[in-house]
């Protein structure tokens, strides 16, 4: 098969992961009989300095041709002070927006071999952490109108957190299409308690998952939910949820599992045209130095193998190469612990093309 895949290399330490999961892409390719052709798609703080625009028209029609996108991270303190329209994140909600891709999968699975690594208790962890955050992406308090102004003589600054049914019903199929191919239990979270928005949300839910009679769905308070993640990780299959808070529940989702640096996340709406990207930032403080985990990206890859391009031996294939990674000993930095081998972002990008 022949797949175009617009690339964007991303800011800090973005362009070295990306080396790394277009060596791995290369290899699936050479593996498999197929050929990956990329297309540069400049976005984020590399925009903003080549074309002033984080999101450039020409990058969105870009990732609107391609067959997939990929993108490392964007985003640093160079560009902390240019105008809230022109920061890198701009480029990244614009280009979600643009995509259409209002379904985000998270997923939180621990790796056997980090469980070290959690910062959960022992007994807590060994109980198993699996299950994904389906989080709705371009909908939402990001955007909804934001405004500053002067009132009553001090400043006044609003963000309307908004929904329509036709919104909360697309990401509440998708969500209970998700949790149909895993244990069949849905966990809708909102605010019901005190947002008209959340009350919307879990009646729109509600009525979808009558067309889903073998999916179990359970509604909790977002402030629950939060608590309950690190109480007991096992209770949980599939998440849906409105956009910020799958943006802050996502965060602590990945943070149990030890792992951000390893955890990859897709971004889908109607086709299968997806933007594929790792959840963690863009890591300013290690940039350059070879020290990145290139593992996020390296998985995402592997989902828009999976989800986008239908490839599903192929994305087994590159999962089971980072496994067995783990297995052999091989860590970087970020998941380091004692008695494993300790490797640079090359380092690890080739011992992982190595095992496919
Ligand atoms: C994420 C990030 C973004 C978000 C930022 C960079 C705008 O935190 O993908 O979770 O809030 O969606
Ligand atoms: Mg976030």
């Amino acid at each position: 098969m022949h797949k175009s895949i617009a690339i964007i290399r991303g800011d800090c330490i973005g362009p070295e992961i990306m080396e790394q999961a277009i060596a791995v892409l290369d290899r699936v390719a050479e593996r498999f009989g197929h050929g990956f052709e990329y297309m540069d798609a400049p976005m984020g703080g590399e925009a903003i300095d080549k074309f002033g625009d984080p999101l450039p028209s020409s990058t969105l029609d870009t990732c609107l041709t391609a067959d997939s996108v990929l993108l490392s991270a964007v985003g640093g303190p160079k560009w902390d002070d240019v105008p809230k329209d022109r920061r890198p994140e701009r480029g990244l909600l614009r280009l979600r927006s643009g995509m259409g891709l209002y379904s985000n999968i998270r997923p939180a699975k621990i790796f056997d071999e980090l469980r070290d690594a959690s910062p959960l208790r022992p007994e807590i962890a060994e109980r198993g952490i699996d299950f994904v955050v389906v989080r709705e992406l371009i909908g939402g308090a990001y955007f909804g109108e934001h405004k500053t102004e002067r009132k009553n003589g001090e400043d006044y600054a609003s963000d309307i957190m908004a929904y329509s049914e036709h919104e909360i019903r697309r990401i509440a199929h998708v969500a209970f299409q998700t949790a149909r191919k895993r244990r069949k239990k849905l966990c809708s979270v909102d605010k019901a308690n005190v947002l008209d928005s959340s009350k919307l949300w879990r009646r729109v839910v509600t009525e979808v998952g009558r067309e889903y009679p073998d999916v179990t769905l359970s509604h909790m308070y977002v402030d629950n939910c939060a608590m309950q993640i690190v109480k007991d990780p096992s209770q949980f299959d599939v998440i849906v949820t409105e956009n910020l808070f799958g943006d802050i529940l996502s965060d602590e989702a990945s943070m149990i599992t030890g792992s951000i640096g390893m955890i990859p996340s897709s971004g889908l709406g109607d086709g299968t045209r997806g933007l594929y990207e790792p959840i963690h930032g863009s890591a300013p403080d290690i940039a350059g130095q070879n020290t990145a985990n290139p593992t996020g990206l390296i998985l995402a890859a592997a989902m828009m193998l999976r989800y986008s391009f239908d490839m599903a031996a192929e994305a087994d294939a590159v999962e089971n190469a980072v496994s067995a990674v783990l297995r052999d000993g091989f860590r970087t930095a970020d998941t380091m612990s004692a008695g494993k081998t300790r490797l640079g972002c090359r380092e690890m990008g080739k011992a992982i093309c190595d095992r496919i």
